[in-house]
């Protein structure tokens, strides 16, 4: 049996989110530019997202580009912008097609214009669509989205909107760029580093995490099906005791 197989489809998270690492070094490793780790890359994301779809996965979040990577050498993140845009361009009809439905969590203004633009327009044209929601993290922090978060809720406090004693998790939840999003049931990593690099902080309070040293590059289908079943295998506690779940 595969792998495939023997995935329960009764016990599969609901949103996987993933941190694709490690496009350098697998670069490196064959004596090539960074930016070849990067183009092989996007292999690796067509890969999980068809994966995701044929398992019915309805929320998948990718990370590829956090608001520390602004830090990287321009010309690194000029051909990750560029990268973004053609991917966009190339991928709106396998998206469309597949009745994917694509959104974007992150501090969009700070993307150049085209990608904004690009981005935008294959959200616009797969917003009806239903089959699963495709997040891409994009010059996303967790703690720039936690200080959104603040200032947005402070303001509504100010002007009366709401009052100090009603702020709870769904007050906050609903003002984070995940909003419309579950909580994440199962992050993967990975490349072997096993941080969690400022990503969805609140959102994975009680995610299980997974790390592989497969690097991004070279992830596979079947390597997300290993993680899956992995998953599956744990018991959720969220505080209770074993017996409790019995
Ligand atoms: C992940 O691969 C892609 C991005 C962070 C944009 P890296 O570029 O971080 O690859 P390594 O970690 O240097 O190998
Ligand atoms: C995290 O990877 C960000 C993305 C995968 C987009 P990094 O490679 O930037 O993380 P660190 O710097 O090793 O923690
Ligand atoms: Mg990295």
């Amino acid at each position: 049996m595969t792998a495939k197989d023997q995935i329960d489809k009764d016990k599969l998270p609901k949103h996987l989110a993933v941190i694709m690492d490690g496009n350098g070094r697998w670069a490196k490793q064959k004596g090539l530019f960074r930016s070849m780790g990067h183009e092989n890359g996007t292999k690796a994301v067509r890969e999980i997202v068809e994966a995701c779809a044929e398992i019915n996965i309805p929320y998948l979040t990718l990370y590829a580009f956090s608001t520390e990577n602004w830090n990287r050498p321009k010309i690194e993140v000029e051909l990750l912008m560029k990268l973004l845009v053609s991917s966009l361009k190339k991928e709106i009809k396998t998206l469309h097609d597949n009745n994917i439905k694509l959104n974007a969590i992150g501090n969009l203004e700070a993307l150049p214009k085209k990608a904004q633009r690009e981005l935008k327009d294959v959200i616009d044209k797969t917003k009806e669509n239903s089959r699963m929601t495709l997040t891409l993290a994009l010059s996303y922090g967790s703690r720039e989205e936690i200080i959104k978060t603040i200032k947005e809720i402070s303001h509504k406090v100010k002007n009366n909107l709401i009052s100090p004693e009603n702020i709870d998790e769904t007050v906050i939840n609903n003002h984070l760029y995940t909003q419309n999003l579950p909580d994440v049931d199962l992050l993967i990593r990975t490349s072997g580093e096993q941080r969690i690099s400022n990503f969805l902080l609140w959102q994975i309070a009680y995610a299980e995490l997974y790390f592989t040293d497969t690097l991004w590059p070279d992830y596979r289908k079947n390597h997300l099906f290993e993680a899956i079943l992995n998953y599956q295998k744990r018991e959720r506690r969220f505080g209770k005791t074993s017996e409790q779940l019995k």
